[in-house]
């Protein structure tokens, strides 16, 4: 029931340190149970889904302690249950990669379909039908999908469109196949290749990730290792973001440039100006915003995960841009409370066209999923008056010390706690 108080219209400047990538994170920790051995995991963001998947890790048998904020030991040689409880599933989308991980070490899982942002239907089909493929059977039951196999064999899989979550799915799952697994048209984003990474540590085999072909070859069981999880490249682009919006001058720190190079070109395009060293980036930004067109696109396009505060971003450019939408059917569900905002955003179709020029002014908007969070806030650093923020909890999920780290770059932003 929180929700954040921001007065608007003061540039950002200074740095900020960048957390550890969520969405590698919650695709390592499910991983790391099906290790025999301890594992040592550094660089984990500090937010609720991490929390939701220890808690999840915990319910199945796994030991897992914190012996610093952003470090997790995992043992999981105690793992003794392969069920996952409906409430933990439903909290987060990265659930669905316990079926990879139980499915590969214990033959058999249980895993009621997954929550998440909502832009519409999200299947999880192409899952499913690896997992087929390695031998398994998938059924259906009562919100829930059991997987079953004798045992796994590898395959050569043709992924219909470069999923994420099936290129990872079955990527651990394919660990523990008989024999070479070969996945094709795979994901290449950045977290994709910290999985893999992380999984070689273990001892498992994985070639070519990072490219559209990554080749499995299975092994018996996987040791344990320490990870360092890398950089979260959303994280980075929103507080790029945030500084051109408010004409400001920001250095996001601890980042891997080169994973920006999409939204970096694009707000060079806009009239920002950056530079960048071996993991650092600075932007700065006079307000004056040239328009352009984005066009969301799997790695290393533009990430989907910040077309809502690229959108944001535009509005205040000097001229018409358009906003392209190709990974998910309907995620412009945000643009409703972003025009309370004074956002004049028109949505034919996949596609939304700004005019430019928009003044945002305070009023009270509610954040329907993690980055409609970051754009409301965006847009309420560079509004009129006060913005005040509900569904505080979607922000909770994915960023770390959101308003904090705002704060430190002299935003005046603040969290109200209410209870219950
Ligand atoms: N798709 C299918 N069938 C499938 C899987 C995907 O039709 O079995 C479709 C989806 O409906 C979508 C497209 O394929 O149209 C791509 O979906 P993908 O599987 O790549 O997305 P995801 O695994 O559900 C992950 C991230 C999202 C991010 C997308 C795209 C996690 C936990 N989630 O989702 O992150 O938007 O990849 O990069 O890694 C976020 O962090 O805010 C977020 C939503």
């Amino acid at each position: 029931m929180d929700y954040i108080v921001i007065n608007g219209q003061k540039p950002l400047n200074g740095t900020v340190n960048i957390s550890g990538a969520k969405n590698a994170a919650v695709a390592i920790l499910p991983a790391a149970i099906a290790s025999n051995g301890i594992c040592v995991i550094d660089n984990l963001p500090q937010i609720e889904d991490v929390t939701t998947l220890i808690t999840a890790m915990e319910s199945f048998g796994a030991q897992c302690t914190l012996t610093a904020p952003d470090t997790l030991v995992v043992d999981a040689r105690g793992v003794n249950s392969w069920t996952l409880d409906d409430k933990l599933a439903k909290n987060m989308r990265a659930s669905y990669y316990f079926m990879g991980a139980l499915l590969g070490k214990f033959k058999e899982a249980v895993v009621p379909l997954p929550g998440g942002c909502d832009f519409g239907s999200r299947p999880i089909d192409y899952h499913l039908k690896g997992f087929i493929a390695l031998g398994a059977t998938c059924v259906q039951e009562h919100g829930a999908v059991k997987i079953k196999a004798d045992k796994l064999r590898g395959a050569n899989i043709y992924l219909d469109c470069p999923s994420v979550g099936a290129t990872i799915n079955i990527m651990i799952a394919a660990v523990f196949a008989e024999g070479t697994t070969i996945i094709e048209n795979a994901a290449k984003e950045p977290h994709v290749v910290d999985t893999a990474n992380f999984l070689n540590k273990l001892g498992a085999k994985i070639g070519g990730a990072g490219t559209n072909t990554i080749r499995i070859t299975g092994v018996s069981a996987l040791g344990g290792g320490e990870y360092t999880v890398i950089p979260d490249p959303i994280e980075t682009g929103t507080y790029m973001i945030a500084a051109a919006i408010t004409g400001g001058d920001v250095t996001v720190e601890n980042i891997i440039p080169k994973h920006m190079d999409s939204v970096t070109a694009k707000l060079r395009e806009m009239g920002c100006a950056i530079t960048e060293g071996g993991d650092w980036i600075r932007i700065q930004s006079d307000s004056t915003l040239r328009p352009c067109e984005i066009k969301t696109a799997y790695y290393p396009g533009f990430p989907t995960d910040l077309q809502p505060q690229m959108a944001t971003l535009l509005c205040r450019a000097n001229g018409t841009s358009t906003i392209t939408e190709n990974i998910f059917e309907q995620r412009f569900r945000y643009i409703g409370e972003l025009k309370r905002l004074g956002a004049q955003l028109k949505v034919e179709g996949r596609m939304a066209v700004t005019e430019g020029d928009c003044e945002f002014t305070g009023t009270r908007v509610i954040a329907s999923d993690l980055r409609a969070g970051a754009a409301l806030v965006i847009a309420g650093l560079c509004a009129k008056g006060e913005t005040i923020i509900g569904g505080v909890h979607h922000l909770d999920r994915g960023y770390e010390k959101f308003e904090e780290k705002f704060r430190t770059l002299g935003a005046d932003i603040k969290r109200i706690q209410r209870d219950g």
